[in-house]
């Protein structure tokens, strides 16, 4: 690999961090909308929700796969030390959000004893844990707390990008894409 190469993340790296940035935002949008329904239309809707929450839940443990297994580009050497710690503790909070938001919907469904049907596909069973409704209820809570706090991060996760693409210039959006220019 040559250094250009060394300061960008792999191939792999970026097909899942695109996929999982697409579907992530599209699902929020979709838990909107669904929040505005009534009936069975709400249950249709929610029923989407849950099945693409599930599928970034395979996805991310794809790619954190992919991550233990493939180099990671080290942060540019000019960043303070504050960015490269903000940087870093919101990545590791994504990662958090992007287990923790499906698994907990995982769980609180099942705790309002519903398997979760994968597109029609298959069904994805309740987990072993029996019927709490009240419990439910807490953890679809603190699941929509957490999706807020997600949108949140992923505004300063934009403008961290876009600070480090247009005023640093030091490679910024260009590292997780394949073309740009990531100067060393
Ligand atoms: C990474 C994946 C996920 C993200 C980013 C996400 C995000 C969100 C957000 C932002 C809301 C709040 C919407 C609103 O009320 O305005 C929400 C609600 C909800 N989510 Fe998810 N979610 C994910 C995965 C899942 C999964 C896997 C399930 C179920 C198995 C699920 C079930 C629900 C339900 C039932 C609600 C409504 C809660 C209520 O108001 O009672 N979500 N989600
Ligand atoms: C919407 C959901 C998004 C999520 C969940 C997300 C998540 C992540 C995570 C976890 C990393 C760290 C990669 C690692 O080292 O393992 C990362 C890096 C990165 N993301 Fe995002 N991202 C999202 C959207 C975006 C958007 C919209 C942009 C561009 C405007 C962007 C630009 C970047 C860049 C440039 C990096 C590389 C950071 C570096 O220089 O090391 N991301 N993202």
């Amino acid at each position: 690999m040559n250094d250009a190469a060394a300061r960008r993340y792999s191939t792999g790296a970026m097909i899942f961090h695109w996929a999982i940035a697409i579907l992530v935002i599209m699902n929020w949008q979709i838990a909107e909308r669904a929040h505005d329904l009534e009936g069975a239309e709400r249950m249709a809707v929610f029923g989407y929700h849950k099945a693409w929450g599930m599928l970034i839940l395979a996805l991310t443990l794809g790619r954190l796969a992919w991550r233990w297994t493939h180099p990671v580009p080290p942060l540019p050497s000019d960043l303070a030390k504050w960015e490269a710690v903000l940087a870093r503790t919101v990545h590791v909070i994504f990662y958090v959000l992007l287990i923790g938001l499906p698994l907990g919907g995982w769980l609180a469904n099942s705790y309002g004893g519903r398997p979760i049907d994968f597109f029609g596909l298959f069904t994805i069973p309740a987990l072993p844990v029996g019927e709490n409704k009240d419990l439910s209820h807490t953890i679809f809570e603190a699941h929509e707390t957490g999706g807020s706090i997600f949108i949140y991060l992923i505004g300063l996760h934009i403008l961290g990008a876009l600070k480090h693409t247009f005023f640093d210039r030091n490679g910024g959006i260009f590292r997780m894409l394949p073309f740009g220019k990531v100067p060393g």
